[in-house]
């Protein structure tokens, strides 16, 4: 089977009902970046950061999955699919997708703040349990704290996602500007000669040529997408 690698961020899941970061009335446009989403405002206001998560976690029972993350999943029976997201919410899995690798973490997992990838003290949130408390500690004793890679601290994961994008026999790019790195950057490890959608309905600087723009919201690209490369109509 060949490798197909999806590169998705927050745009994938807009059609879900959760905002982007940087459209117009985006998450950063609501909310101070540096103050909930980076290691020096996790350090300033662990309190305000949780509080900012546990609100992003509180919105994730209401969302569903939609016809974009369904559509990727079902890629699975034509092609080993990885899918590399951006994204903190689990729409991916909740969609059928079995192999998400999270760049940026996860919504619902919390962790030590002392060692955050000590995997003795990540711990899995439920539906009935999905706020941290002020000052509540994780098991190493560290103040608990979002599984989330915040501004300014390293991507455990790149490494894993550049091989895979360096393996890749096709790569799609959903629903993001490509205005992080490292994420951004996974791009230029796609073997030359390998073909490249980008589905958005903006046009999105890629850094690269001979890529194929799909102009369109992630669920009418990747039925497109899905026509170009199984021939299916869906
Ligand atoms: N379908 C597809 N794409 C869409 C849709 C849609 N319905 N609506 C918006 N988009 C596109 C926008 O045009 C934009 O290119 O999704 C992209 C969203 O870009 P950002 O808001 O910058 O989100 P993202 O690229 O995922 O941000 C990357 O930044 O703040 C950090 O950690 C955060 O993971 C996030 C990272």
């Amino acid at each position: 089977m060949k490798k197909l690698v999806a590169l998705t961020g927050a745009g994938i899941s807009a059609e879900s009902g959760i905002s982007t970061f940087r459209d117009a009335g985006g998450l950063w446009e609501k909310y101070p970046v540096q103050q909930v989403a980076s290691h020096d405002g996790w350090l300033a206001d662990p309190v305000l950061v949780n509080n900012f998560y546990n609100e992003r976690r509180r919105q994730l029972f209401d969302v569903e999955p939609n016809r974009a993350h369904r559509l990727l999943a079902q890629l699975e029976h034509h092609f080993d699919v990885a899918v590399v997201t951006q994204n903190v919410d689990n729409l991916h899995e909740r969609a059928g997708s079995t192999n998400v690798i999270h760049l940026h973490g996860e919504l619902m997992k919390v962790t030590s703040s002392r060692n955050p990838d000590d995997p003795t003290c990540i711990e899995t949130l439920t539906r009935d349990n999905f706020e941290v408390q002020p000052g509540q500690l994780a098991k190493d004793g560290s103040l608990l704290r979002p599984y989330i890679v915040f501004f300014q601290e390293a991507v455990p994961m790149i490494d894993v996602a550049a091989t895979l994008a360096s393996l890749a026999d096709i790569f799609v790019i959903i629903g993001t500007s490509l205005n992080v790195y490292p994420a951004a950057g996974l791009v230029h490890y796609v073997r030359s000669g390998v073909p490249i959608y980008l589905i958005d309905p903006k046009d999105v600087d890629a850094h690269m040529a001979d890529v194929t723009f799909i102009r369109k919201t992630a669920s009418e690209g990747m039925a497109e997408l899905t026509r170009l490369l199984t021939g299916e109509t869906v």
